[in-house]
């Protein structure tokens, strides 16, 4: 899916003082199948850009286009609906839900086909190597494999879109890299269009562009 974004702003309310101005008059496009990092120094605006173009929050002023339609004229319900549909997230924390096994903290996104869904979710859990714990509980895993189920629960309803905030700062280098290759695999083989928070440089420099965000502008 292509993204554009034009002339956007995001200024959070403080209870004294003037408003935050978190975003400046940021405008990008980033076309069908682009791998995108987004590098900058902590504090910069880089997650409250990809919550905005992954329509999970809205900005204060300006547009997000994907495939062309002005996104931020629909109501809740309708950007509810095209995440669901077409965008798949990774944190830098794994949001799974304790209680839920891997298999179906996997199949949440799609809860309502989940039946319909087993053997492709079957299938991405294997892909990421964890076919043996489809039955453990979150915190039966290590952090690396929980990240793994997160990385297999962004890709379960097959994404046109893939947002990853900073999906391995909380691991130790070497798995860190292992999912970074996979997200990476992922991601070309499905065509997906990838933006990624990263402060890997190597990282970064297998992407298509990298995106300097400072002070909330783009530095180029
Ligand atoms: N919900 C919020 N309310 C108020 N300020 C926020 C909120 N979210 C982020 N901020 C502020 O916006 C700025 C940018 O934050 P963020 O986008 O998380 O930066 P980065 O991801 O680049 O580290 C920071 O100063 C942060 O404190
Ligand atoms: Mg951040």
């Amino acid at each position: 899916m292509n993204i554009q974004a034009k002339n956007l702003n995001k200024n959070y309310i403080q209870e004294k003082g003037p408003d935050l101005e978190v975003l400046k008059d940021v405008n990008l496009e980033i076309p069908l199948g682009q791998k995108i990092a987004l590098a900058g120094p902590s504090g910069a605006g880089k997650s409250t850009l990809i919550h905005i173009l992954g329509l999970m929050d809205r900005p204060t002023s300006g547009k997000v286009f994907i495939d062309g339609i002005d996104c931020f004229l629909m109501d809740d319900n309708y950007l509810c609906n095209m995440r669901k549909k077409s965008i798949g997230f990774l944190f830098q924390f794994h949001y799974l839900l304790p209680d839920f096994t891997v298999l179906e903290n996997v199949l949440i996104p799609v809860w309502e086909n989940k039946i319909s869904k087993k053997s492709y979710a079957l299938e991405i859990l294997n892909r990421v190597g964890l076919y043996s714990k489809i039955n453990c509980l979150p915190n039966e895993l290590s952090g690396g494999q929980q990240q793994r189920v997160a990385l297999a629960r962004s890709l379960i309803n097959n994404p046109k879109i893939i947002f990853a905030d900073e999906p391995t700062g909380n691991l130790d280098r070497t798995i860190g890299v292992e999912i970074e290759n996979l997200l990476f695999e992922f991601s070309t083989n499905l065509e997906t269009t990838l933006v990624l928070v990263t402060h890997n440089q190597e990282l970064a420099f297998r992407t298509d562009r990298v995106i300097n965000i400072v002070d909330g502008r783009m530095v180029v």
